[in-house]
């Protein structure tokens, strides 16, 4: 089983306390200024990716610290579990298997003494021939035309990582299919999209892992209703509704026919699902050889991690860095900085992946820790971000670490837009490492030729302190591979993190509370009947609403 090591009783956590007391002291402009090695030293290549950590408060004894605290967490051993199909979520009885989801070599994943790999293969091989049909225009919808619109409706894992993905590899769309995704349970969200598409071209995924998702069974039953005003015909669903689920039984219940279904199981994560049955919404968009493609760079990436001593393992460092921040630097929330438009939900579907992940306080002990565990992530696409948050981030009072994220080639090499945006790129990761001096700022203003007085005045304000942290990553392209091998990256890093905080990263209680609640609230909006069961804050507003709703 997993080890259920308190983190803080390491010796290395012991000794890295004792470190980080003196690495507080330190610049970092200094540390580059005596080690003419450093970018070197700190920075590491994965096929087209270039990992370059050089720029983080960190040295050699802090790294041998770092991967002393992996190695007494057992992070070893919880790769090996993972791997090897153990039940690693233990509060869900399951074993995380998303690694089999882009284990093309078809090399046997053996779970309760049964290989896994027949059935993922099988299910790609149907993923395969449905986006062939589709893509052929030999799939017909009920009027004889083929289909130009897909509409997945999900929500979290079974919505974000398709959209970003989708959203990411926009260069690769098929010609002649528009996809679109419907999450929110706020009917404007379908609305909107149905005014889009037309029943007669339009293929509806309803993306469930359970398939009892409220919002998403709510939007599905939308759509049906929708279709059916048009098409007339209950018989001609078959040919315009498929489901993605694990659930058999609910699908059928719903109405498509089990052919239609794309299946995957209980041991992929909802948020680690892309790879699965989920990602039909990126085939059918990207074409599947470009989804392989990116199974394939996941893959890859599964292998450097599984197989990769700790001091070259690139999720592990990436983890280690951004424990370092949070358990010893006390910092609350990392950033994600994709310098690639398309990549616009690269933060919002990692926000998710750690978030929901890691946003744990329960040991797995079954103990509350005594330390803090998952950071908020957050972030936007620069330069845009530049323009907005960069500030606080720069001057702020809170150090915030942040990850850098470029394409050296632009899918849209329009005059010097590219160079203009990698110039930016560049420029933030030196000047959040750098900072500015007082002396700095003084000879700049002397020589714009500013008084004496005003200048003393205005120092302080024009004083950037540096040293706060970064990653960076310099892709060549952002291409089917290099995103399959980012997101993995991520993934192993929140895994790495899962392990050491002793937390189970794979499970979700906490969504829970608010579901249940809501599924209470809901009849007792049915009518018009004063509500007095909740507290005074939630009464009120119930009885609030019900006055605008029912006058
Ligand atoms: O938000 C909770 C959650 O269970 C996520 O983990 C999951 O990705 C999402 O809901 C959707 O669940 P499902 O795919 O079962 O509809």
């Amino acid at each position: 089983m997993f080890p259920t090591t308190d983190p803080t009783s390491t010796k290395a956590w012991q000794a890295l306390q004792q470190h980080a007391t003196e690495m507080k002291k330190v610049q970092m402009r200094d540390l580059f200024a005596q080690d003419a090695t450093r970018f070197d030293n700190f920075s590491l290549r994965f096929e087209e990716i270039l990992f370059d950590y050089s720029k983080n408060i960190l040295n050699n004894t802090t790294r041998t610290q770092l991967l002393a605290l992996a190695r007494e967490c057992g992070v070893e051993h919880a790769i090996k579990a993972m791997f090897g199909a153990e039940k690693i979520n233990a509060t869900e009885n399951r074993a995380v298997l998303h690694v089999a989801l882009r284990n093309l070599s078809g090399k046997p994943v053996v779970l309760d003494g049964k290989d896994v790999m027949p059935d993922v293969l099988a299910v790609l091989d149907k993923m395969e021939g449905f986006c062939a049909k589709i893509h052929s225009g030999e799939w017909k919808g009920y009027t004889g035309k083929p289909i130009r619109y897909i509409v997945n409706i999900g929500i979290g894992g079974s919505d974000l990582g398709p959209v970003m993905v989708t959203e990411a590899l926009k260069p690769y769309w098929q010609p002649g299919i528009q996809t679109y995704f419907v999450s929110n349970v706020d009917g404007t969200h379908i609305a909107e999209t149905l005014k889009k598409v037309s029943p007669e071209e339009t293929l509806f995924l309803i993306a469930s892992k359970t398939f009892t998702t409220q919002e998403t069974m709510t939007n599905a039953l939308t759509a049906r209703q929708w279709f059916l005003e048009h098409a007339k015909d209950e018989a001609h669903v078959a040919k315009h509704f498929a489901a993605l689920s694990t659930n058999e039984k609910a699908v059928t219940a719903f109405g498509i026919d089990p052919v239609n279904m794309f299946e995957f199981w209980d041991w992929v994560g909802g948020r680690y699902s892309l790879w699965s049955a989920i990602g039909l919404s990126i085939a059918l968009t990207i074409g599947f050889p470009h989804f392989k493609a990116l199974l394939e760079g996941a893959h890859a990436v599964d292998q450097h991690f599984e197989t990769t001593p700790f001091e070259q393992n690139i999720p592990v460092l990436m983890a280690l860095i951004g424990l370092w921040y949070s358990n010893f630097f006390d910092t609350a929330t990392e950033a994600i900085l994709p310098y690639d438009q398309y990549m616009h939900r690269f933060a919002a579907y990692f926000q998710q992946g750690n978030m929901e992940s890691n946003g744990k306080y329960v040991g797995r002990n079954g103990k509350p820790v005594s330390y803090e565990t998952g950071p908020i992530v957050w972030g936007e696409p620069g330069t845009n971000g530049q323009h907005a948050f960069y500030q606080l981030i720069h001057q702020g009072t809170r150090m915030i670490p942040c990850d850098f994220i470029a394409p050296a080639i632009s899918h849209n090499p329009i005059g010097d837009h590219h160079v203009k945006l990698l110039s930016n790129f560049f420029a933030q990761t030196e000047a959040l490492m750098n900072g500015k001096t007082a002396a700095e700022v003084k000879a700049e203003l002397q020589k714009a030729n500013m008084p004496e007085a005003e200048m003393a005045a205005l120092i302080p304000f024009k004083v950037f302190t540096g040293n706060r942290p970064t990653n960076s990553f310099l892709v060549k392209e952002i291409t089917p591979r290099s995103l399959g091998s980012l997101v993995a990256l991520y993934e192993h890093k929140i895994f790495v993190q899962g392990v050491i905080w002793n937390i189970y990263s794979f499970d979700q209680w906490g969504v829970e509370l608010g579901k249940q609640l809501a599924n209470k609230i809901l009849p007792e909006l049915e009518n018009n009947d004063q509500i007095t069961s909740h507290d005074a804050s939630t009464n009120g507003l119930i009885n609030a609403w019900k006055k605008i709703a029912f006058s």
